[in-house]
């Protein structure tokens, strides 16, 4: 059962929803669906994520593995050891993650990362959200301040990156183009226009309409091996792909490992995914409605493999892996680590089995198939860094990008 939404959240987002009306108008009625997914996620001190809504846990919208406990944050730091020590340590001594969310991930990969006596000599964030970057600051700051020594939050990347980037959830955030295949076979954008009243506040203002012409022929061609029905919809990620471009630009020596939930592209475009991909997460609820409560709610869309691996070969960057998230993590140790957690835990003291039963459960939803073990995929890439990478000493299908 839902929370009915209090008087703030009602006006914080008619302020939103008066803004994106405002941005339409001024738009001649029509927006891309990219345009609109960025104010309702990002507009200053509006937006879901800029704005104060709770977002994650119990209390907020969704979880995400970090959030979960201890196991994931363990095994990437595995990964990160595995490369500050591999890659020559005068070069390779950062770690940049982009999009910290709670910040769970950075203080665990750091935890992890002292007790191998490999502490980083930067771990850099990059974080849209000024909300966000002051929780994650809360974070360290009540839990191992010392580590603020070492942090660094960023609005943007300027300098070249020596080490490894990580970002978990991240591409799946970032605003999509949104289309529809016409009687003509021909895939056309659908952007956001407003019905007549946008004071109305009952119902929503927002419609979806198409654009007058079709999308250009480089998308058109992208899209032709899927031979699309008319009607189909899905969606196309060219904000990721031109950030993988550009981050992955940036990366001098060392890897990038992306963490999100997809596919590669002959399962995004499937003849049985003809609705898209888009999701809302809203009080632990998923629906498709990206118009319903403007900045109260996530909006993502699955993220499309192939396409990020094709911007980043367009980078320069060697693919070094493409597996589930579960054998990710099992090539990683989790069950190692599980084991450490339970007897670091016990140490002089008598071990519960609440607290197995809470760390197995974690094992349970991160890896098990019909939980987030093989609908989260991890990729990563590399530049002058020739050695392969644990994460995908189990698993590696390369060969289904
Ligand atoms: C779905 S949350 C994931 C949070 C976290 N990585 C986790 O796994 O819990 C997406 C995060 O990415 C941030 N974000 C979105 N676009 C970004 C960008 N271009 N650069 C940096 N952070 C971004 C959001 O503010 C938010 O913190």
């Amino acid at each position: 059962m839902l929370d009915a939404l209090n008087d703030l959240q009602i006006a914080h987002s008619e302020q939103l929803r008066g803004e994106i009306c405002k941005l339409i108008e001024s738009k001649n009625g029509w927006i891309g669906f990219d345009q609109f997914m960025d104010m309702a996620l990002y507009a200053p001190g509006l937006g879901y994520y800029s704005g104060g809504a709770r977002k994650f846990g119990e209390q907020g919208d969704f979880i995400t593995a970090p959030m979960m406990g201890s196991l994931f944050g363990r095994c990437l730091a595995n990964q990160c050891a595995e490369v500050l020590t591999r890659c020559d340590q005068s070069r390779c001594r950062s770690v940049v993650e982009f999009g910290a969310g709670t910040g769970e991930l950075m203080l665990e990969i750091l935890r992890h990362l002292e007790l191998q006596k490999l502490l980083p000599d930067e771990y850099v964030v990059l974080e849209t959200s000024a909300d966000l970057q002051e929780r994650q600051r809360q974070l360290i700051a009540t839990s191992k301040p010392e580590y603020l020594e070492i942090i660094r939050w960023s609005n943007r990347l300027d300098e070249k990156i020596n080490g490894i980037i990580i970002a978990n959830e991240l591409l799946d955030a970032i605003p999509v183009k949104r289309f529809e295949i016409d009687e003509n076979f021909m895939a056309r954008e659908l952007g956001v226009t407003l019905n007549d009243d946008c004071s109305e506040t009952d119902t929503s203002p927002f419609q979806w309409k198409s654009a007058n012409q079709p999308f250009e022929l480089s998308v058109q061609d992208r899209l032709k091996p899927f031979q699309l029905d008319v009607g189909y919809q899905s969606e196309i990620g060219l904000q990721a792909e031109a950030w993988v471009r550009s981050i992955g630009d940036n990366l001098e020596n060392g890897a990038m490992v992306l963490i999100d939930y997809g596919f590669p592209a002959s399962e995004y475009y499937h003849y049985d995914r003809r609705g898209g991909t888009l999701m809302c997460h809203f009080q632990h609820t998923a629906h498709d409605d990206p118009f319903r409560h403007p900045g109260l709610q996530d909006i993502t869309a699955h993220v499309d493999f192939s396409a990020v691996f094709e911007a980043a070969r367009q980078a320069n960057l060697d693919l070094a892996g493409y597996c589930n998230q579960a054998s990710f993590l099992m090539s990683l140790g989790i069950l190692d680590e599980y084991h450490k957690v339970l007897v670091g835990d016990s140490k002089g003291q008598d071990q519960t089995s609440r607290k197995s039963l809470e760390v197995a459960q974690q094992i349970k939803k991160l890896t098990l198939p019909h939980e987030m073990g093989e609908l989260f995929k991890v990729i990563a890439f590399s530049r002058n860094f020739d050695y392969p990478l644990q994460g995908f000493d189990m698993q590696n299908r390369a060969g289904w990008l």
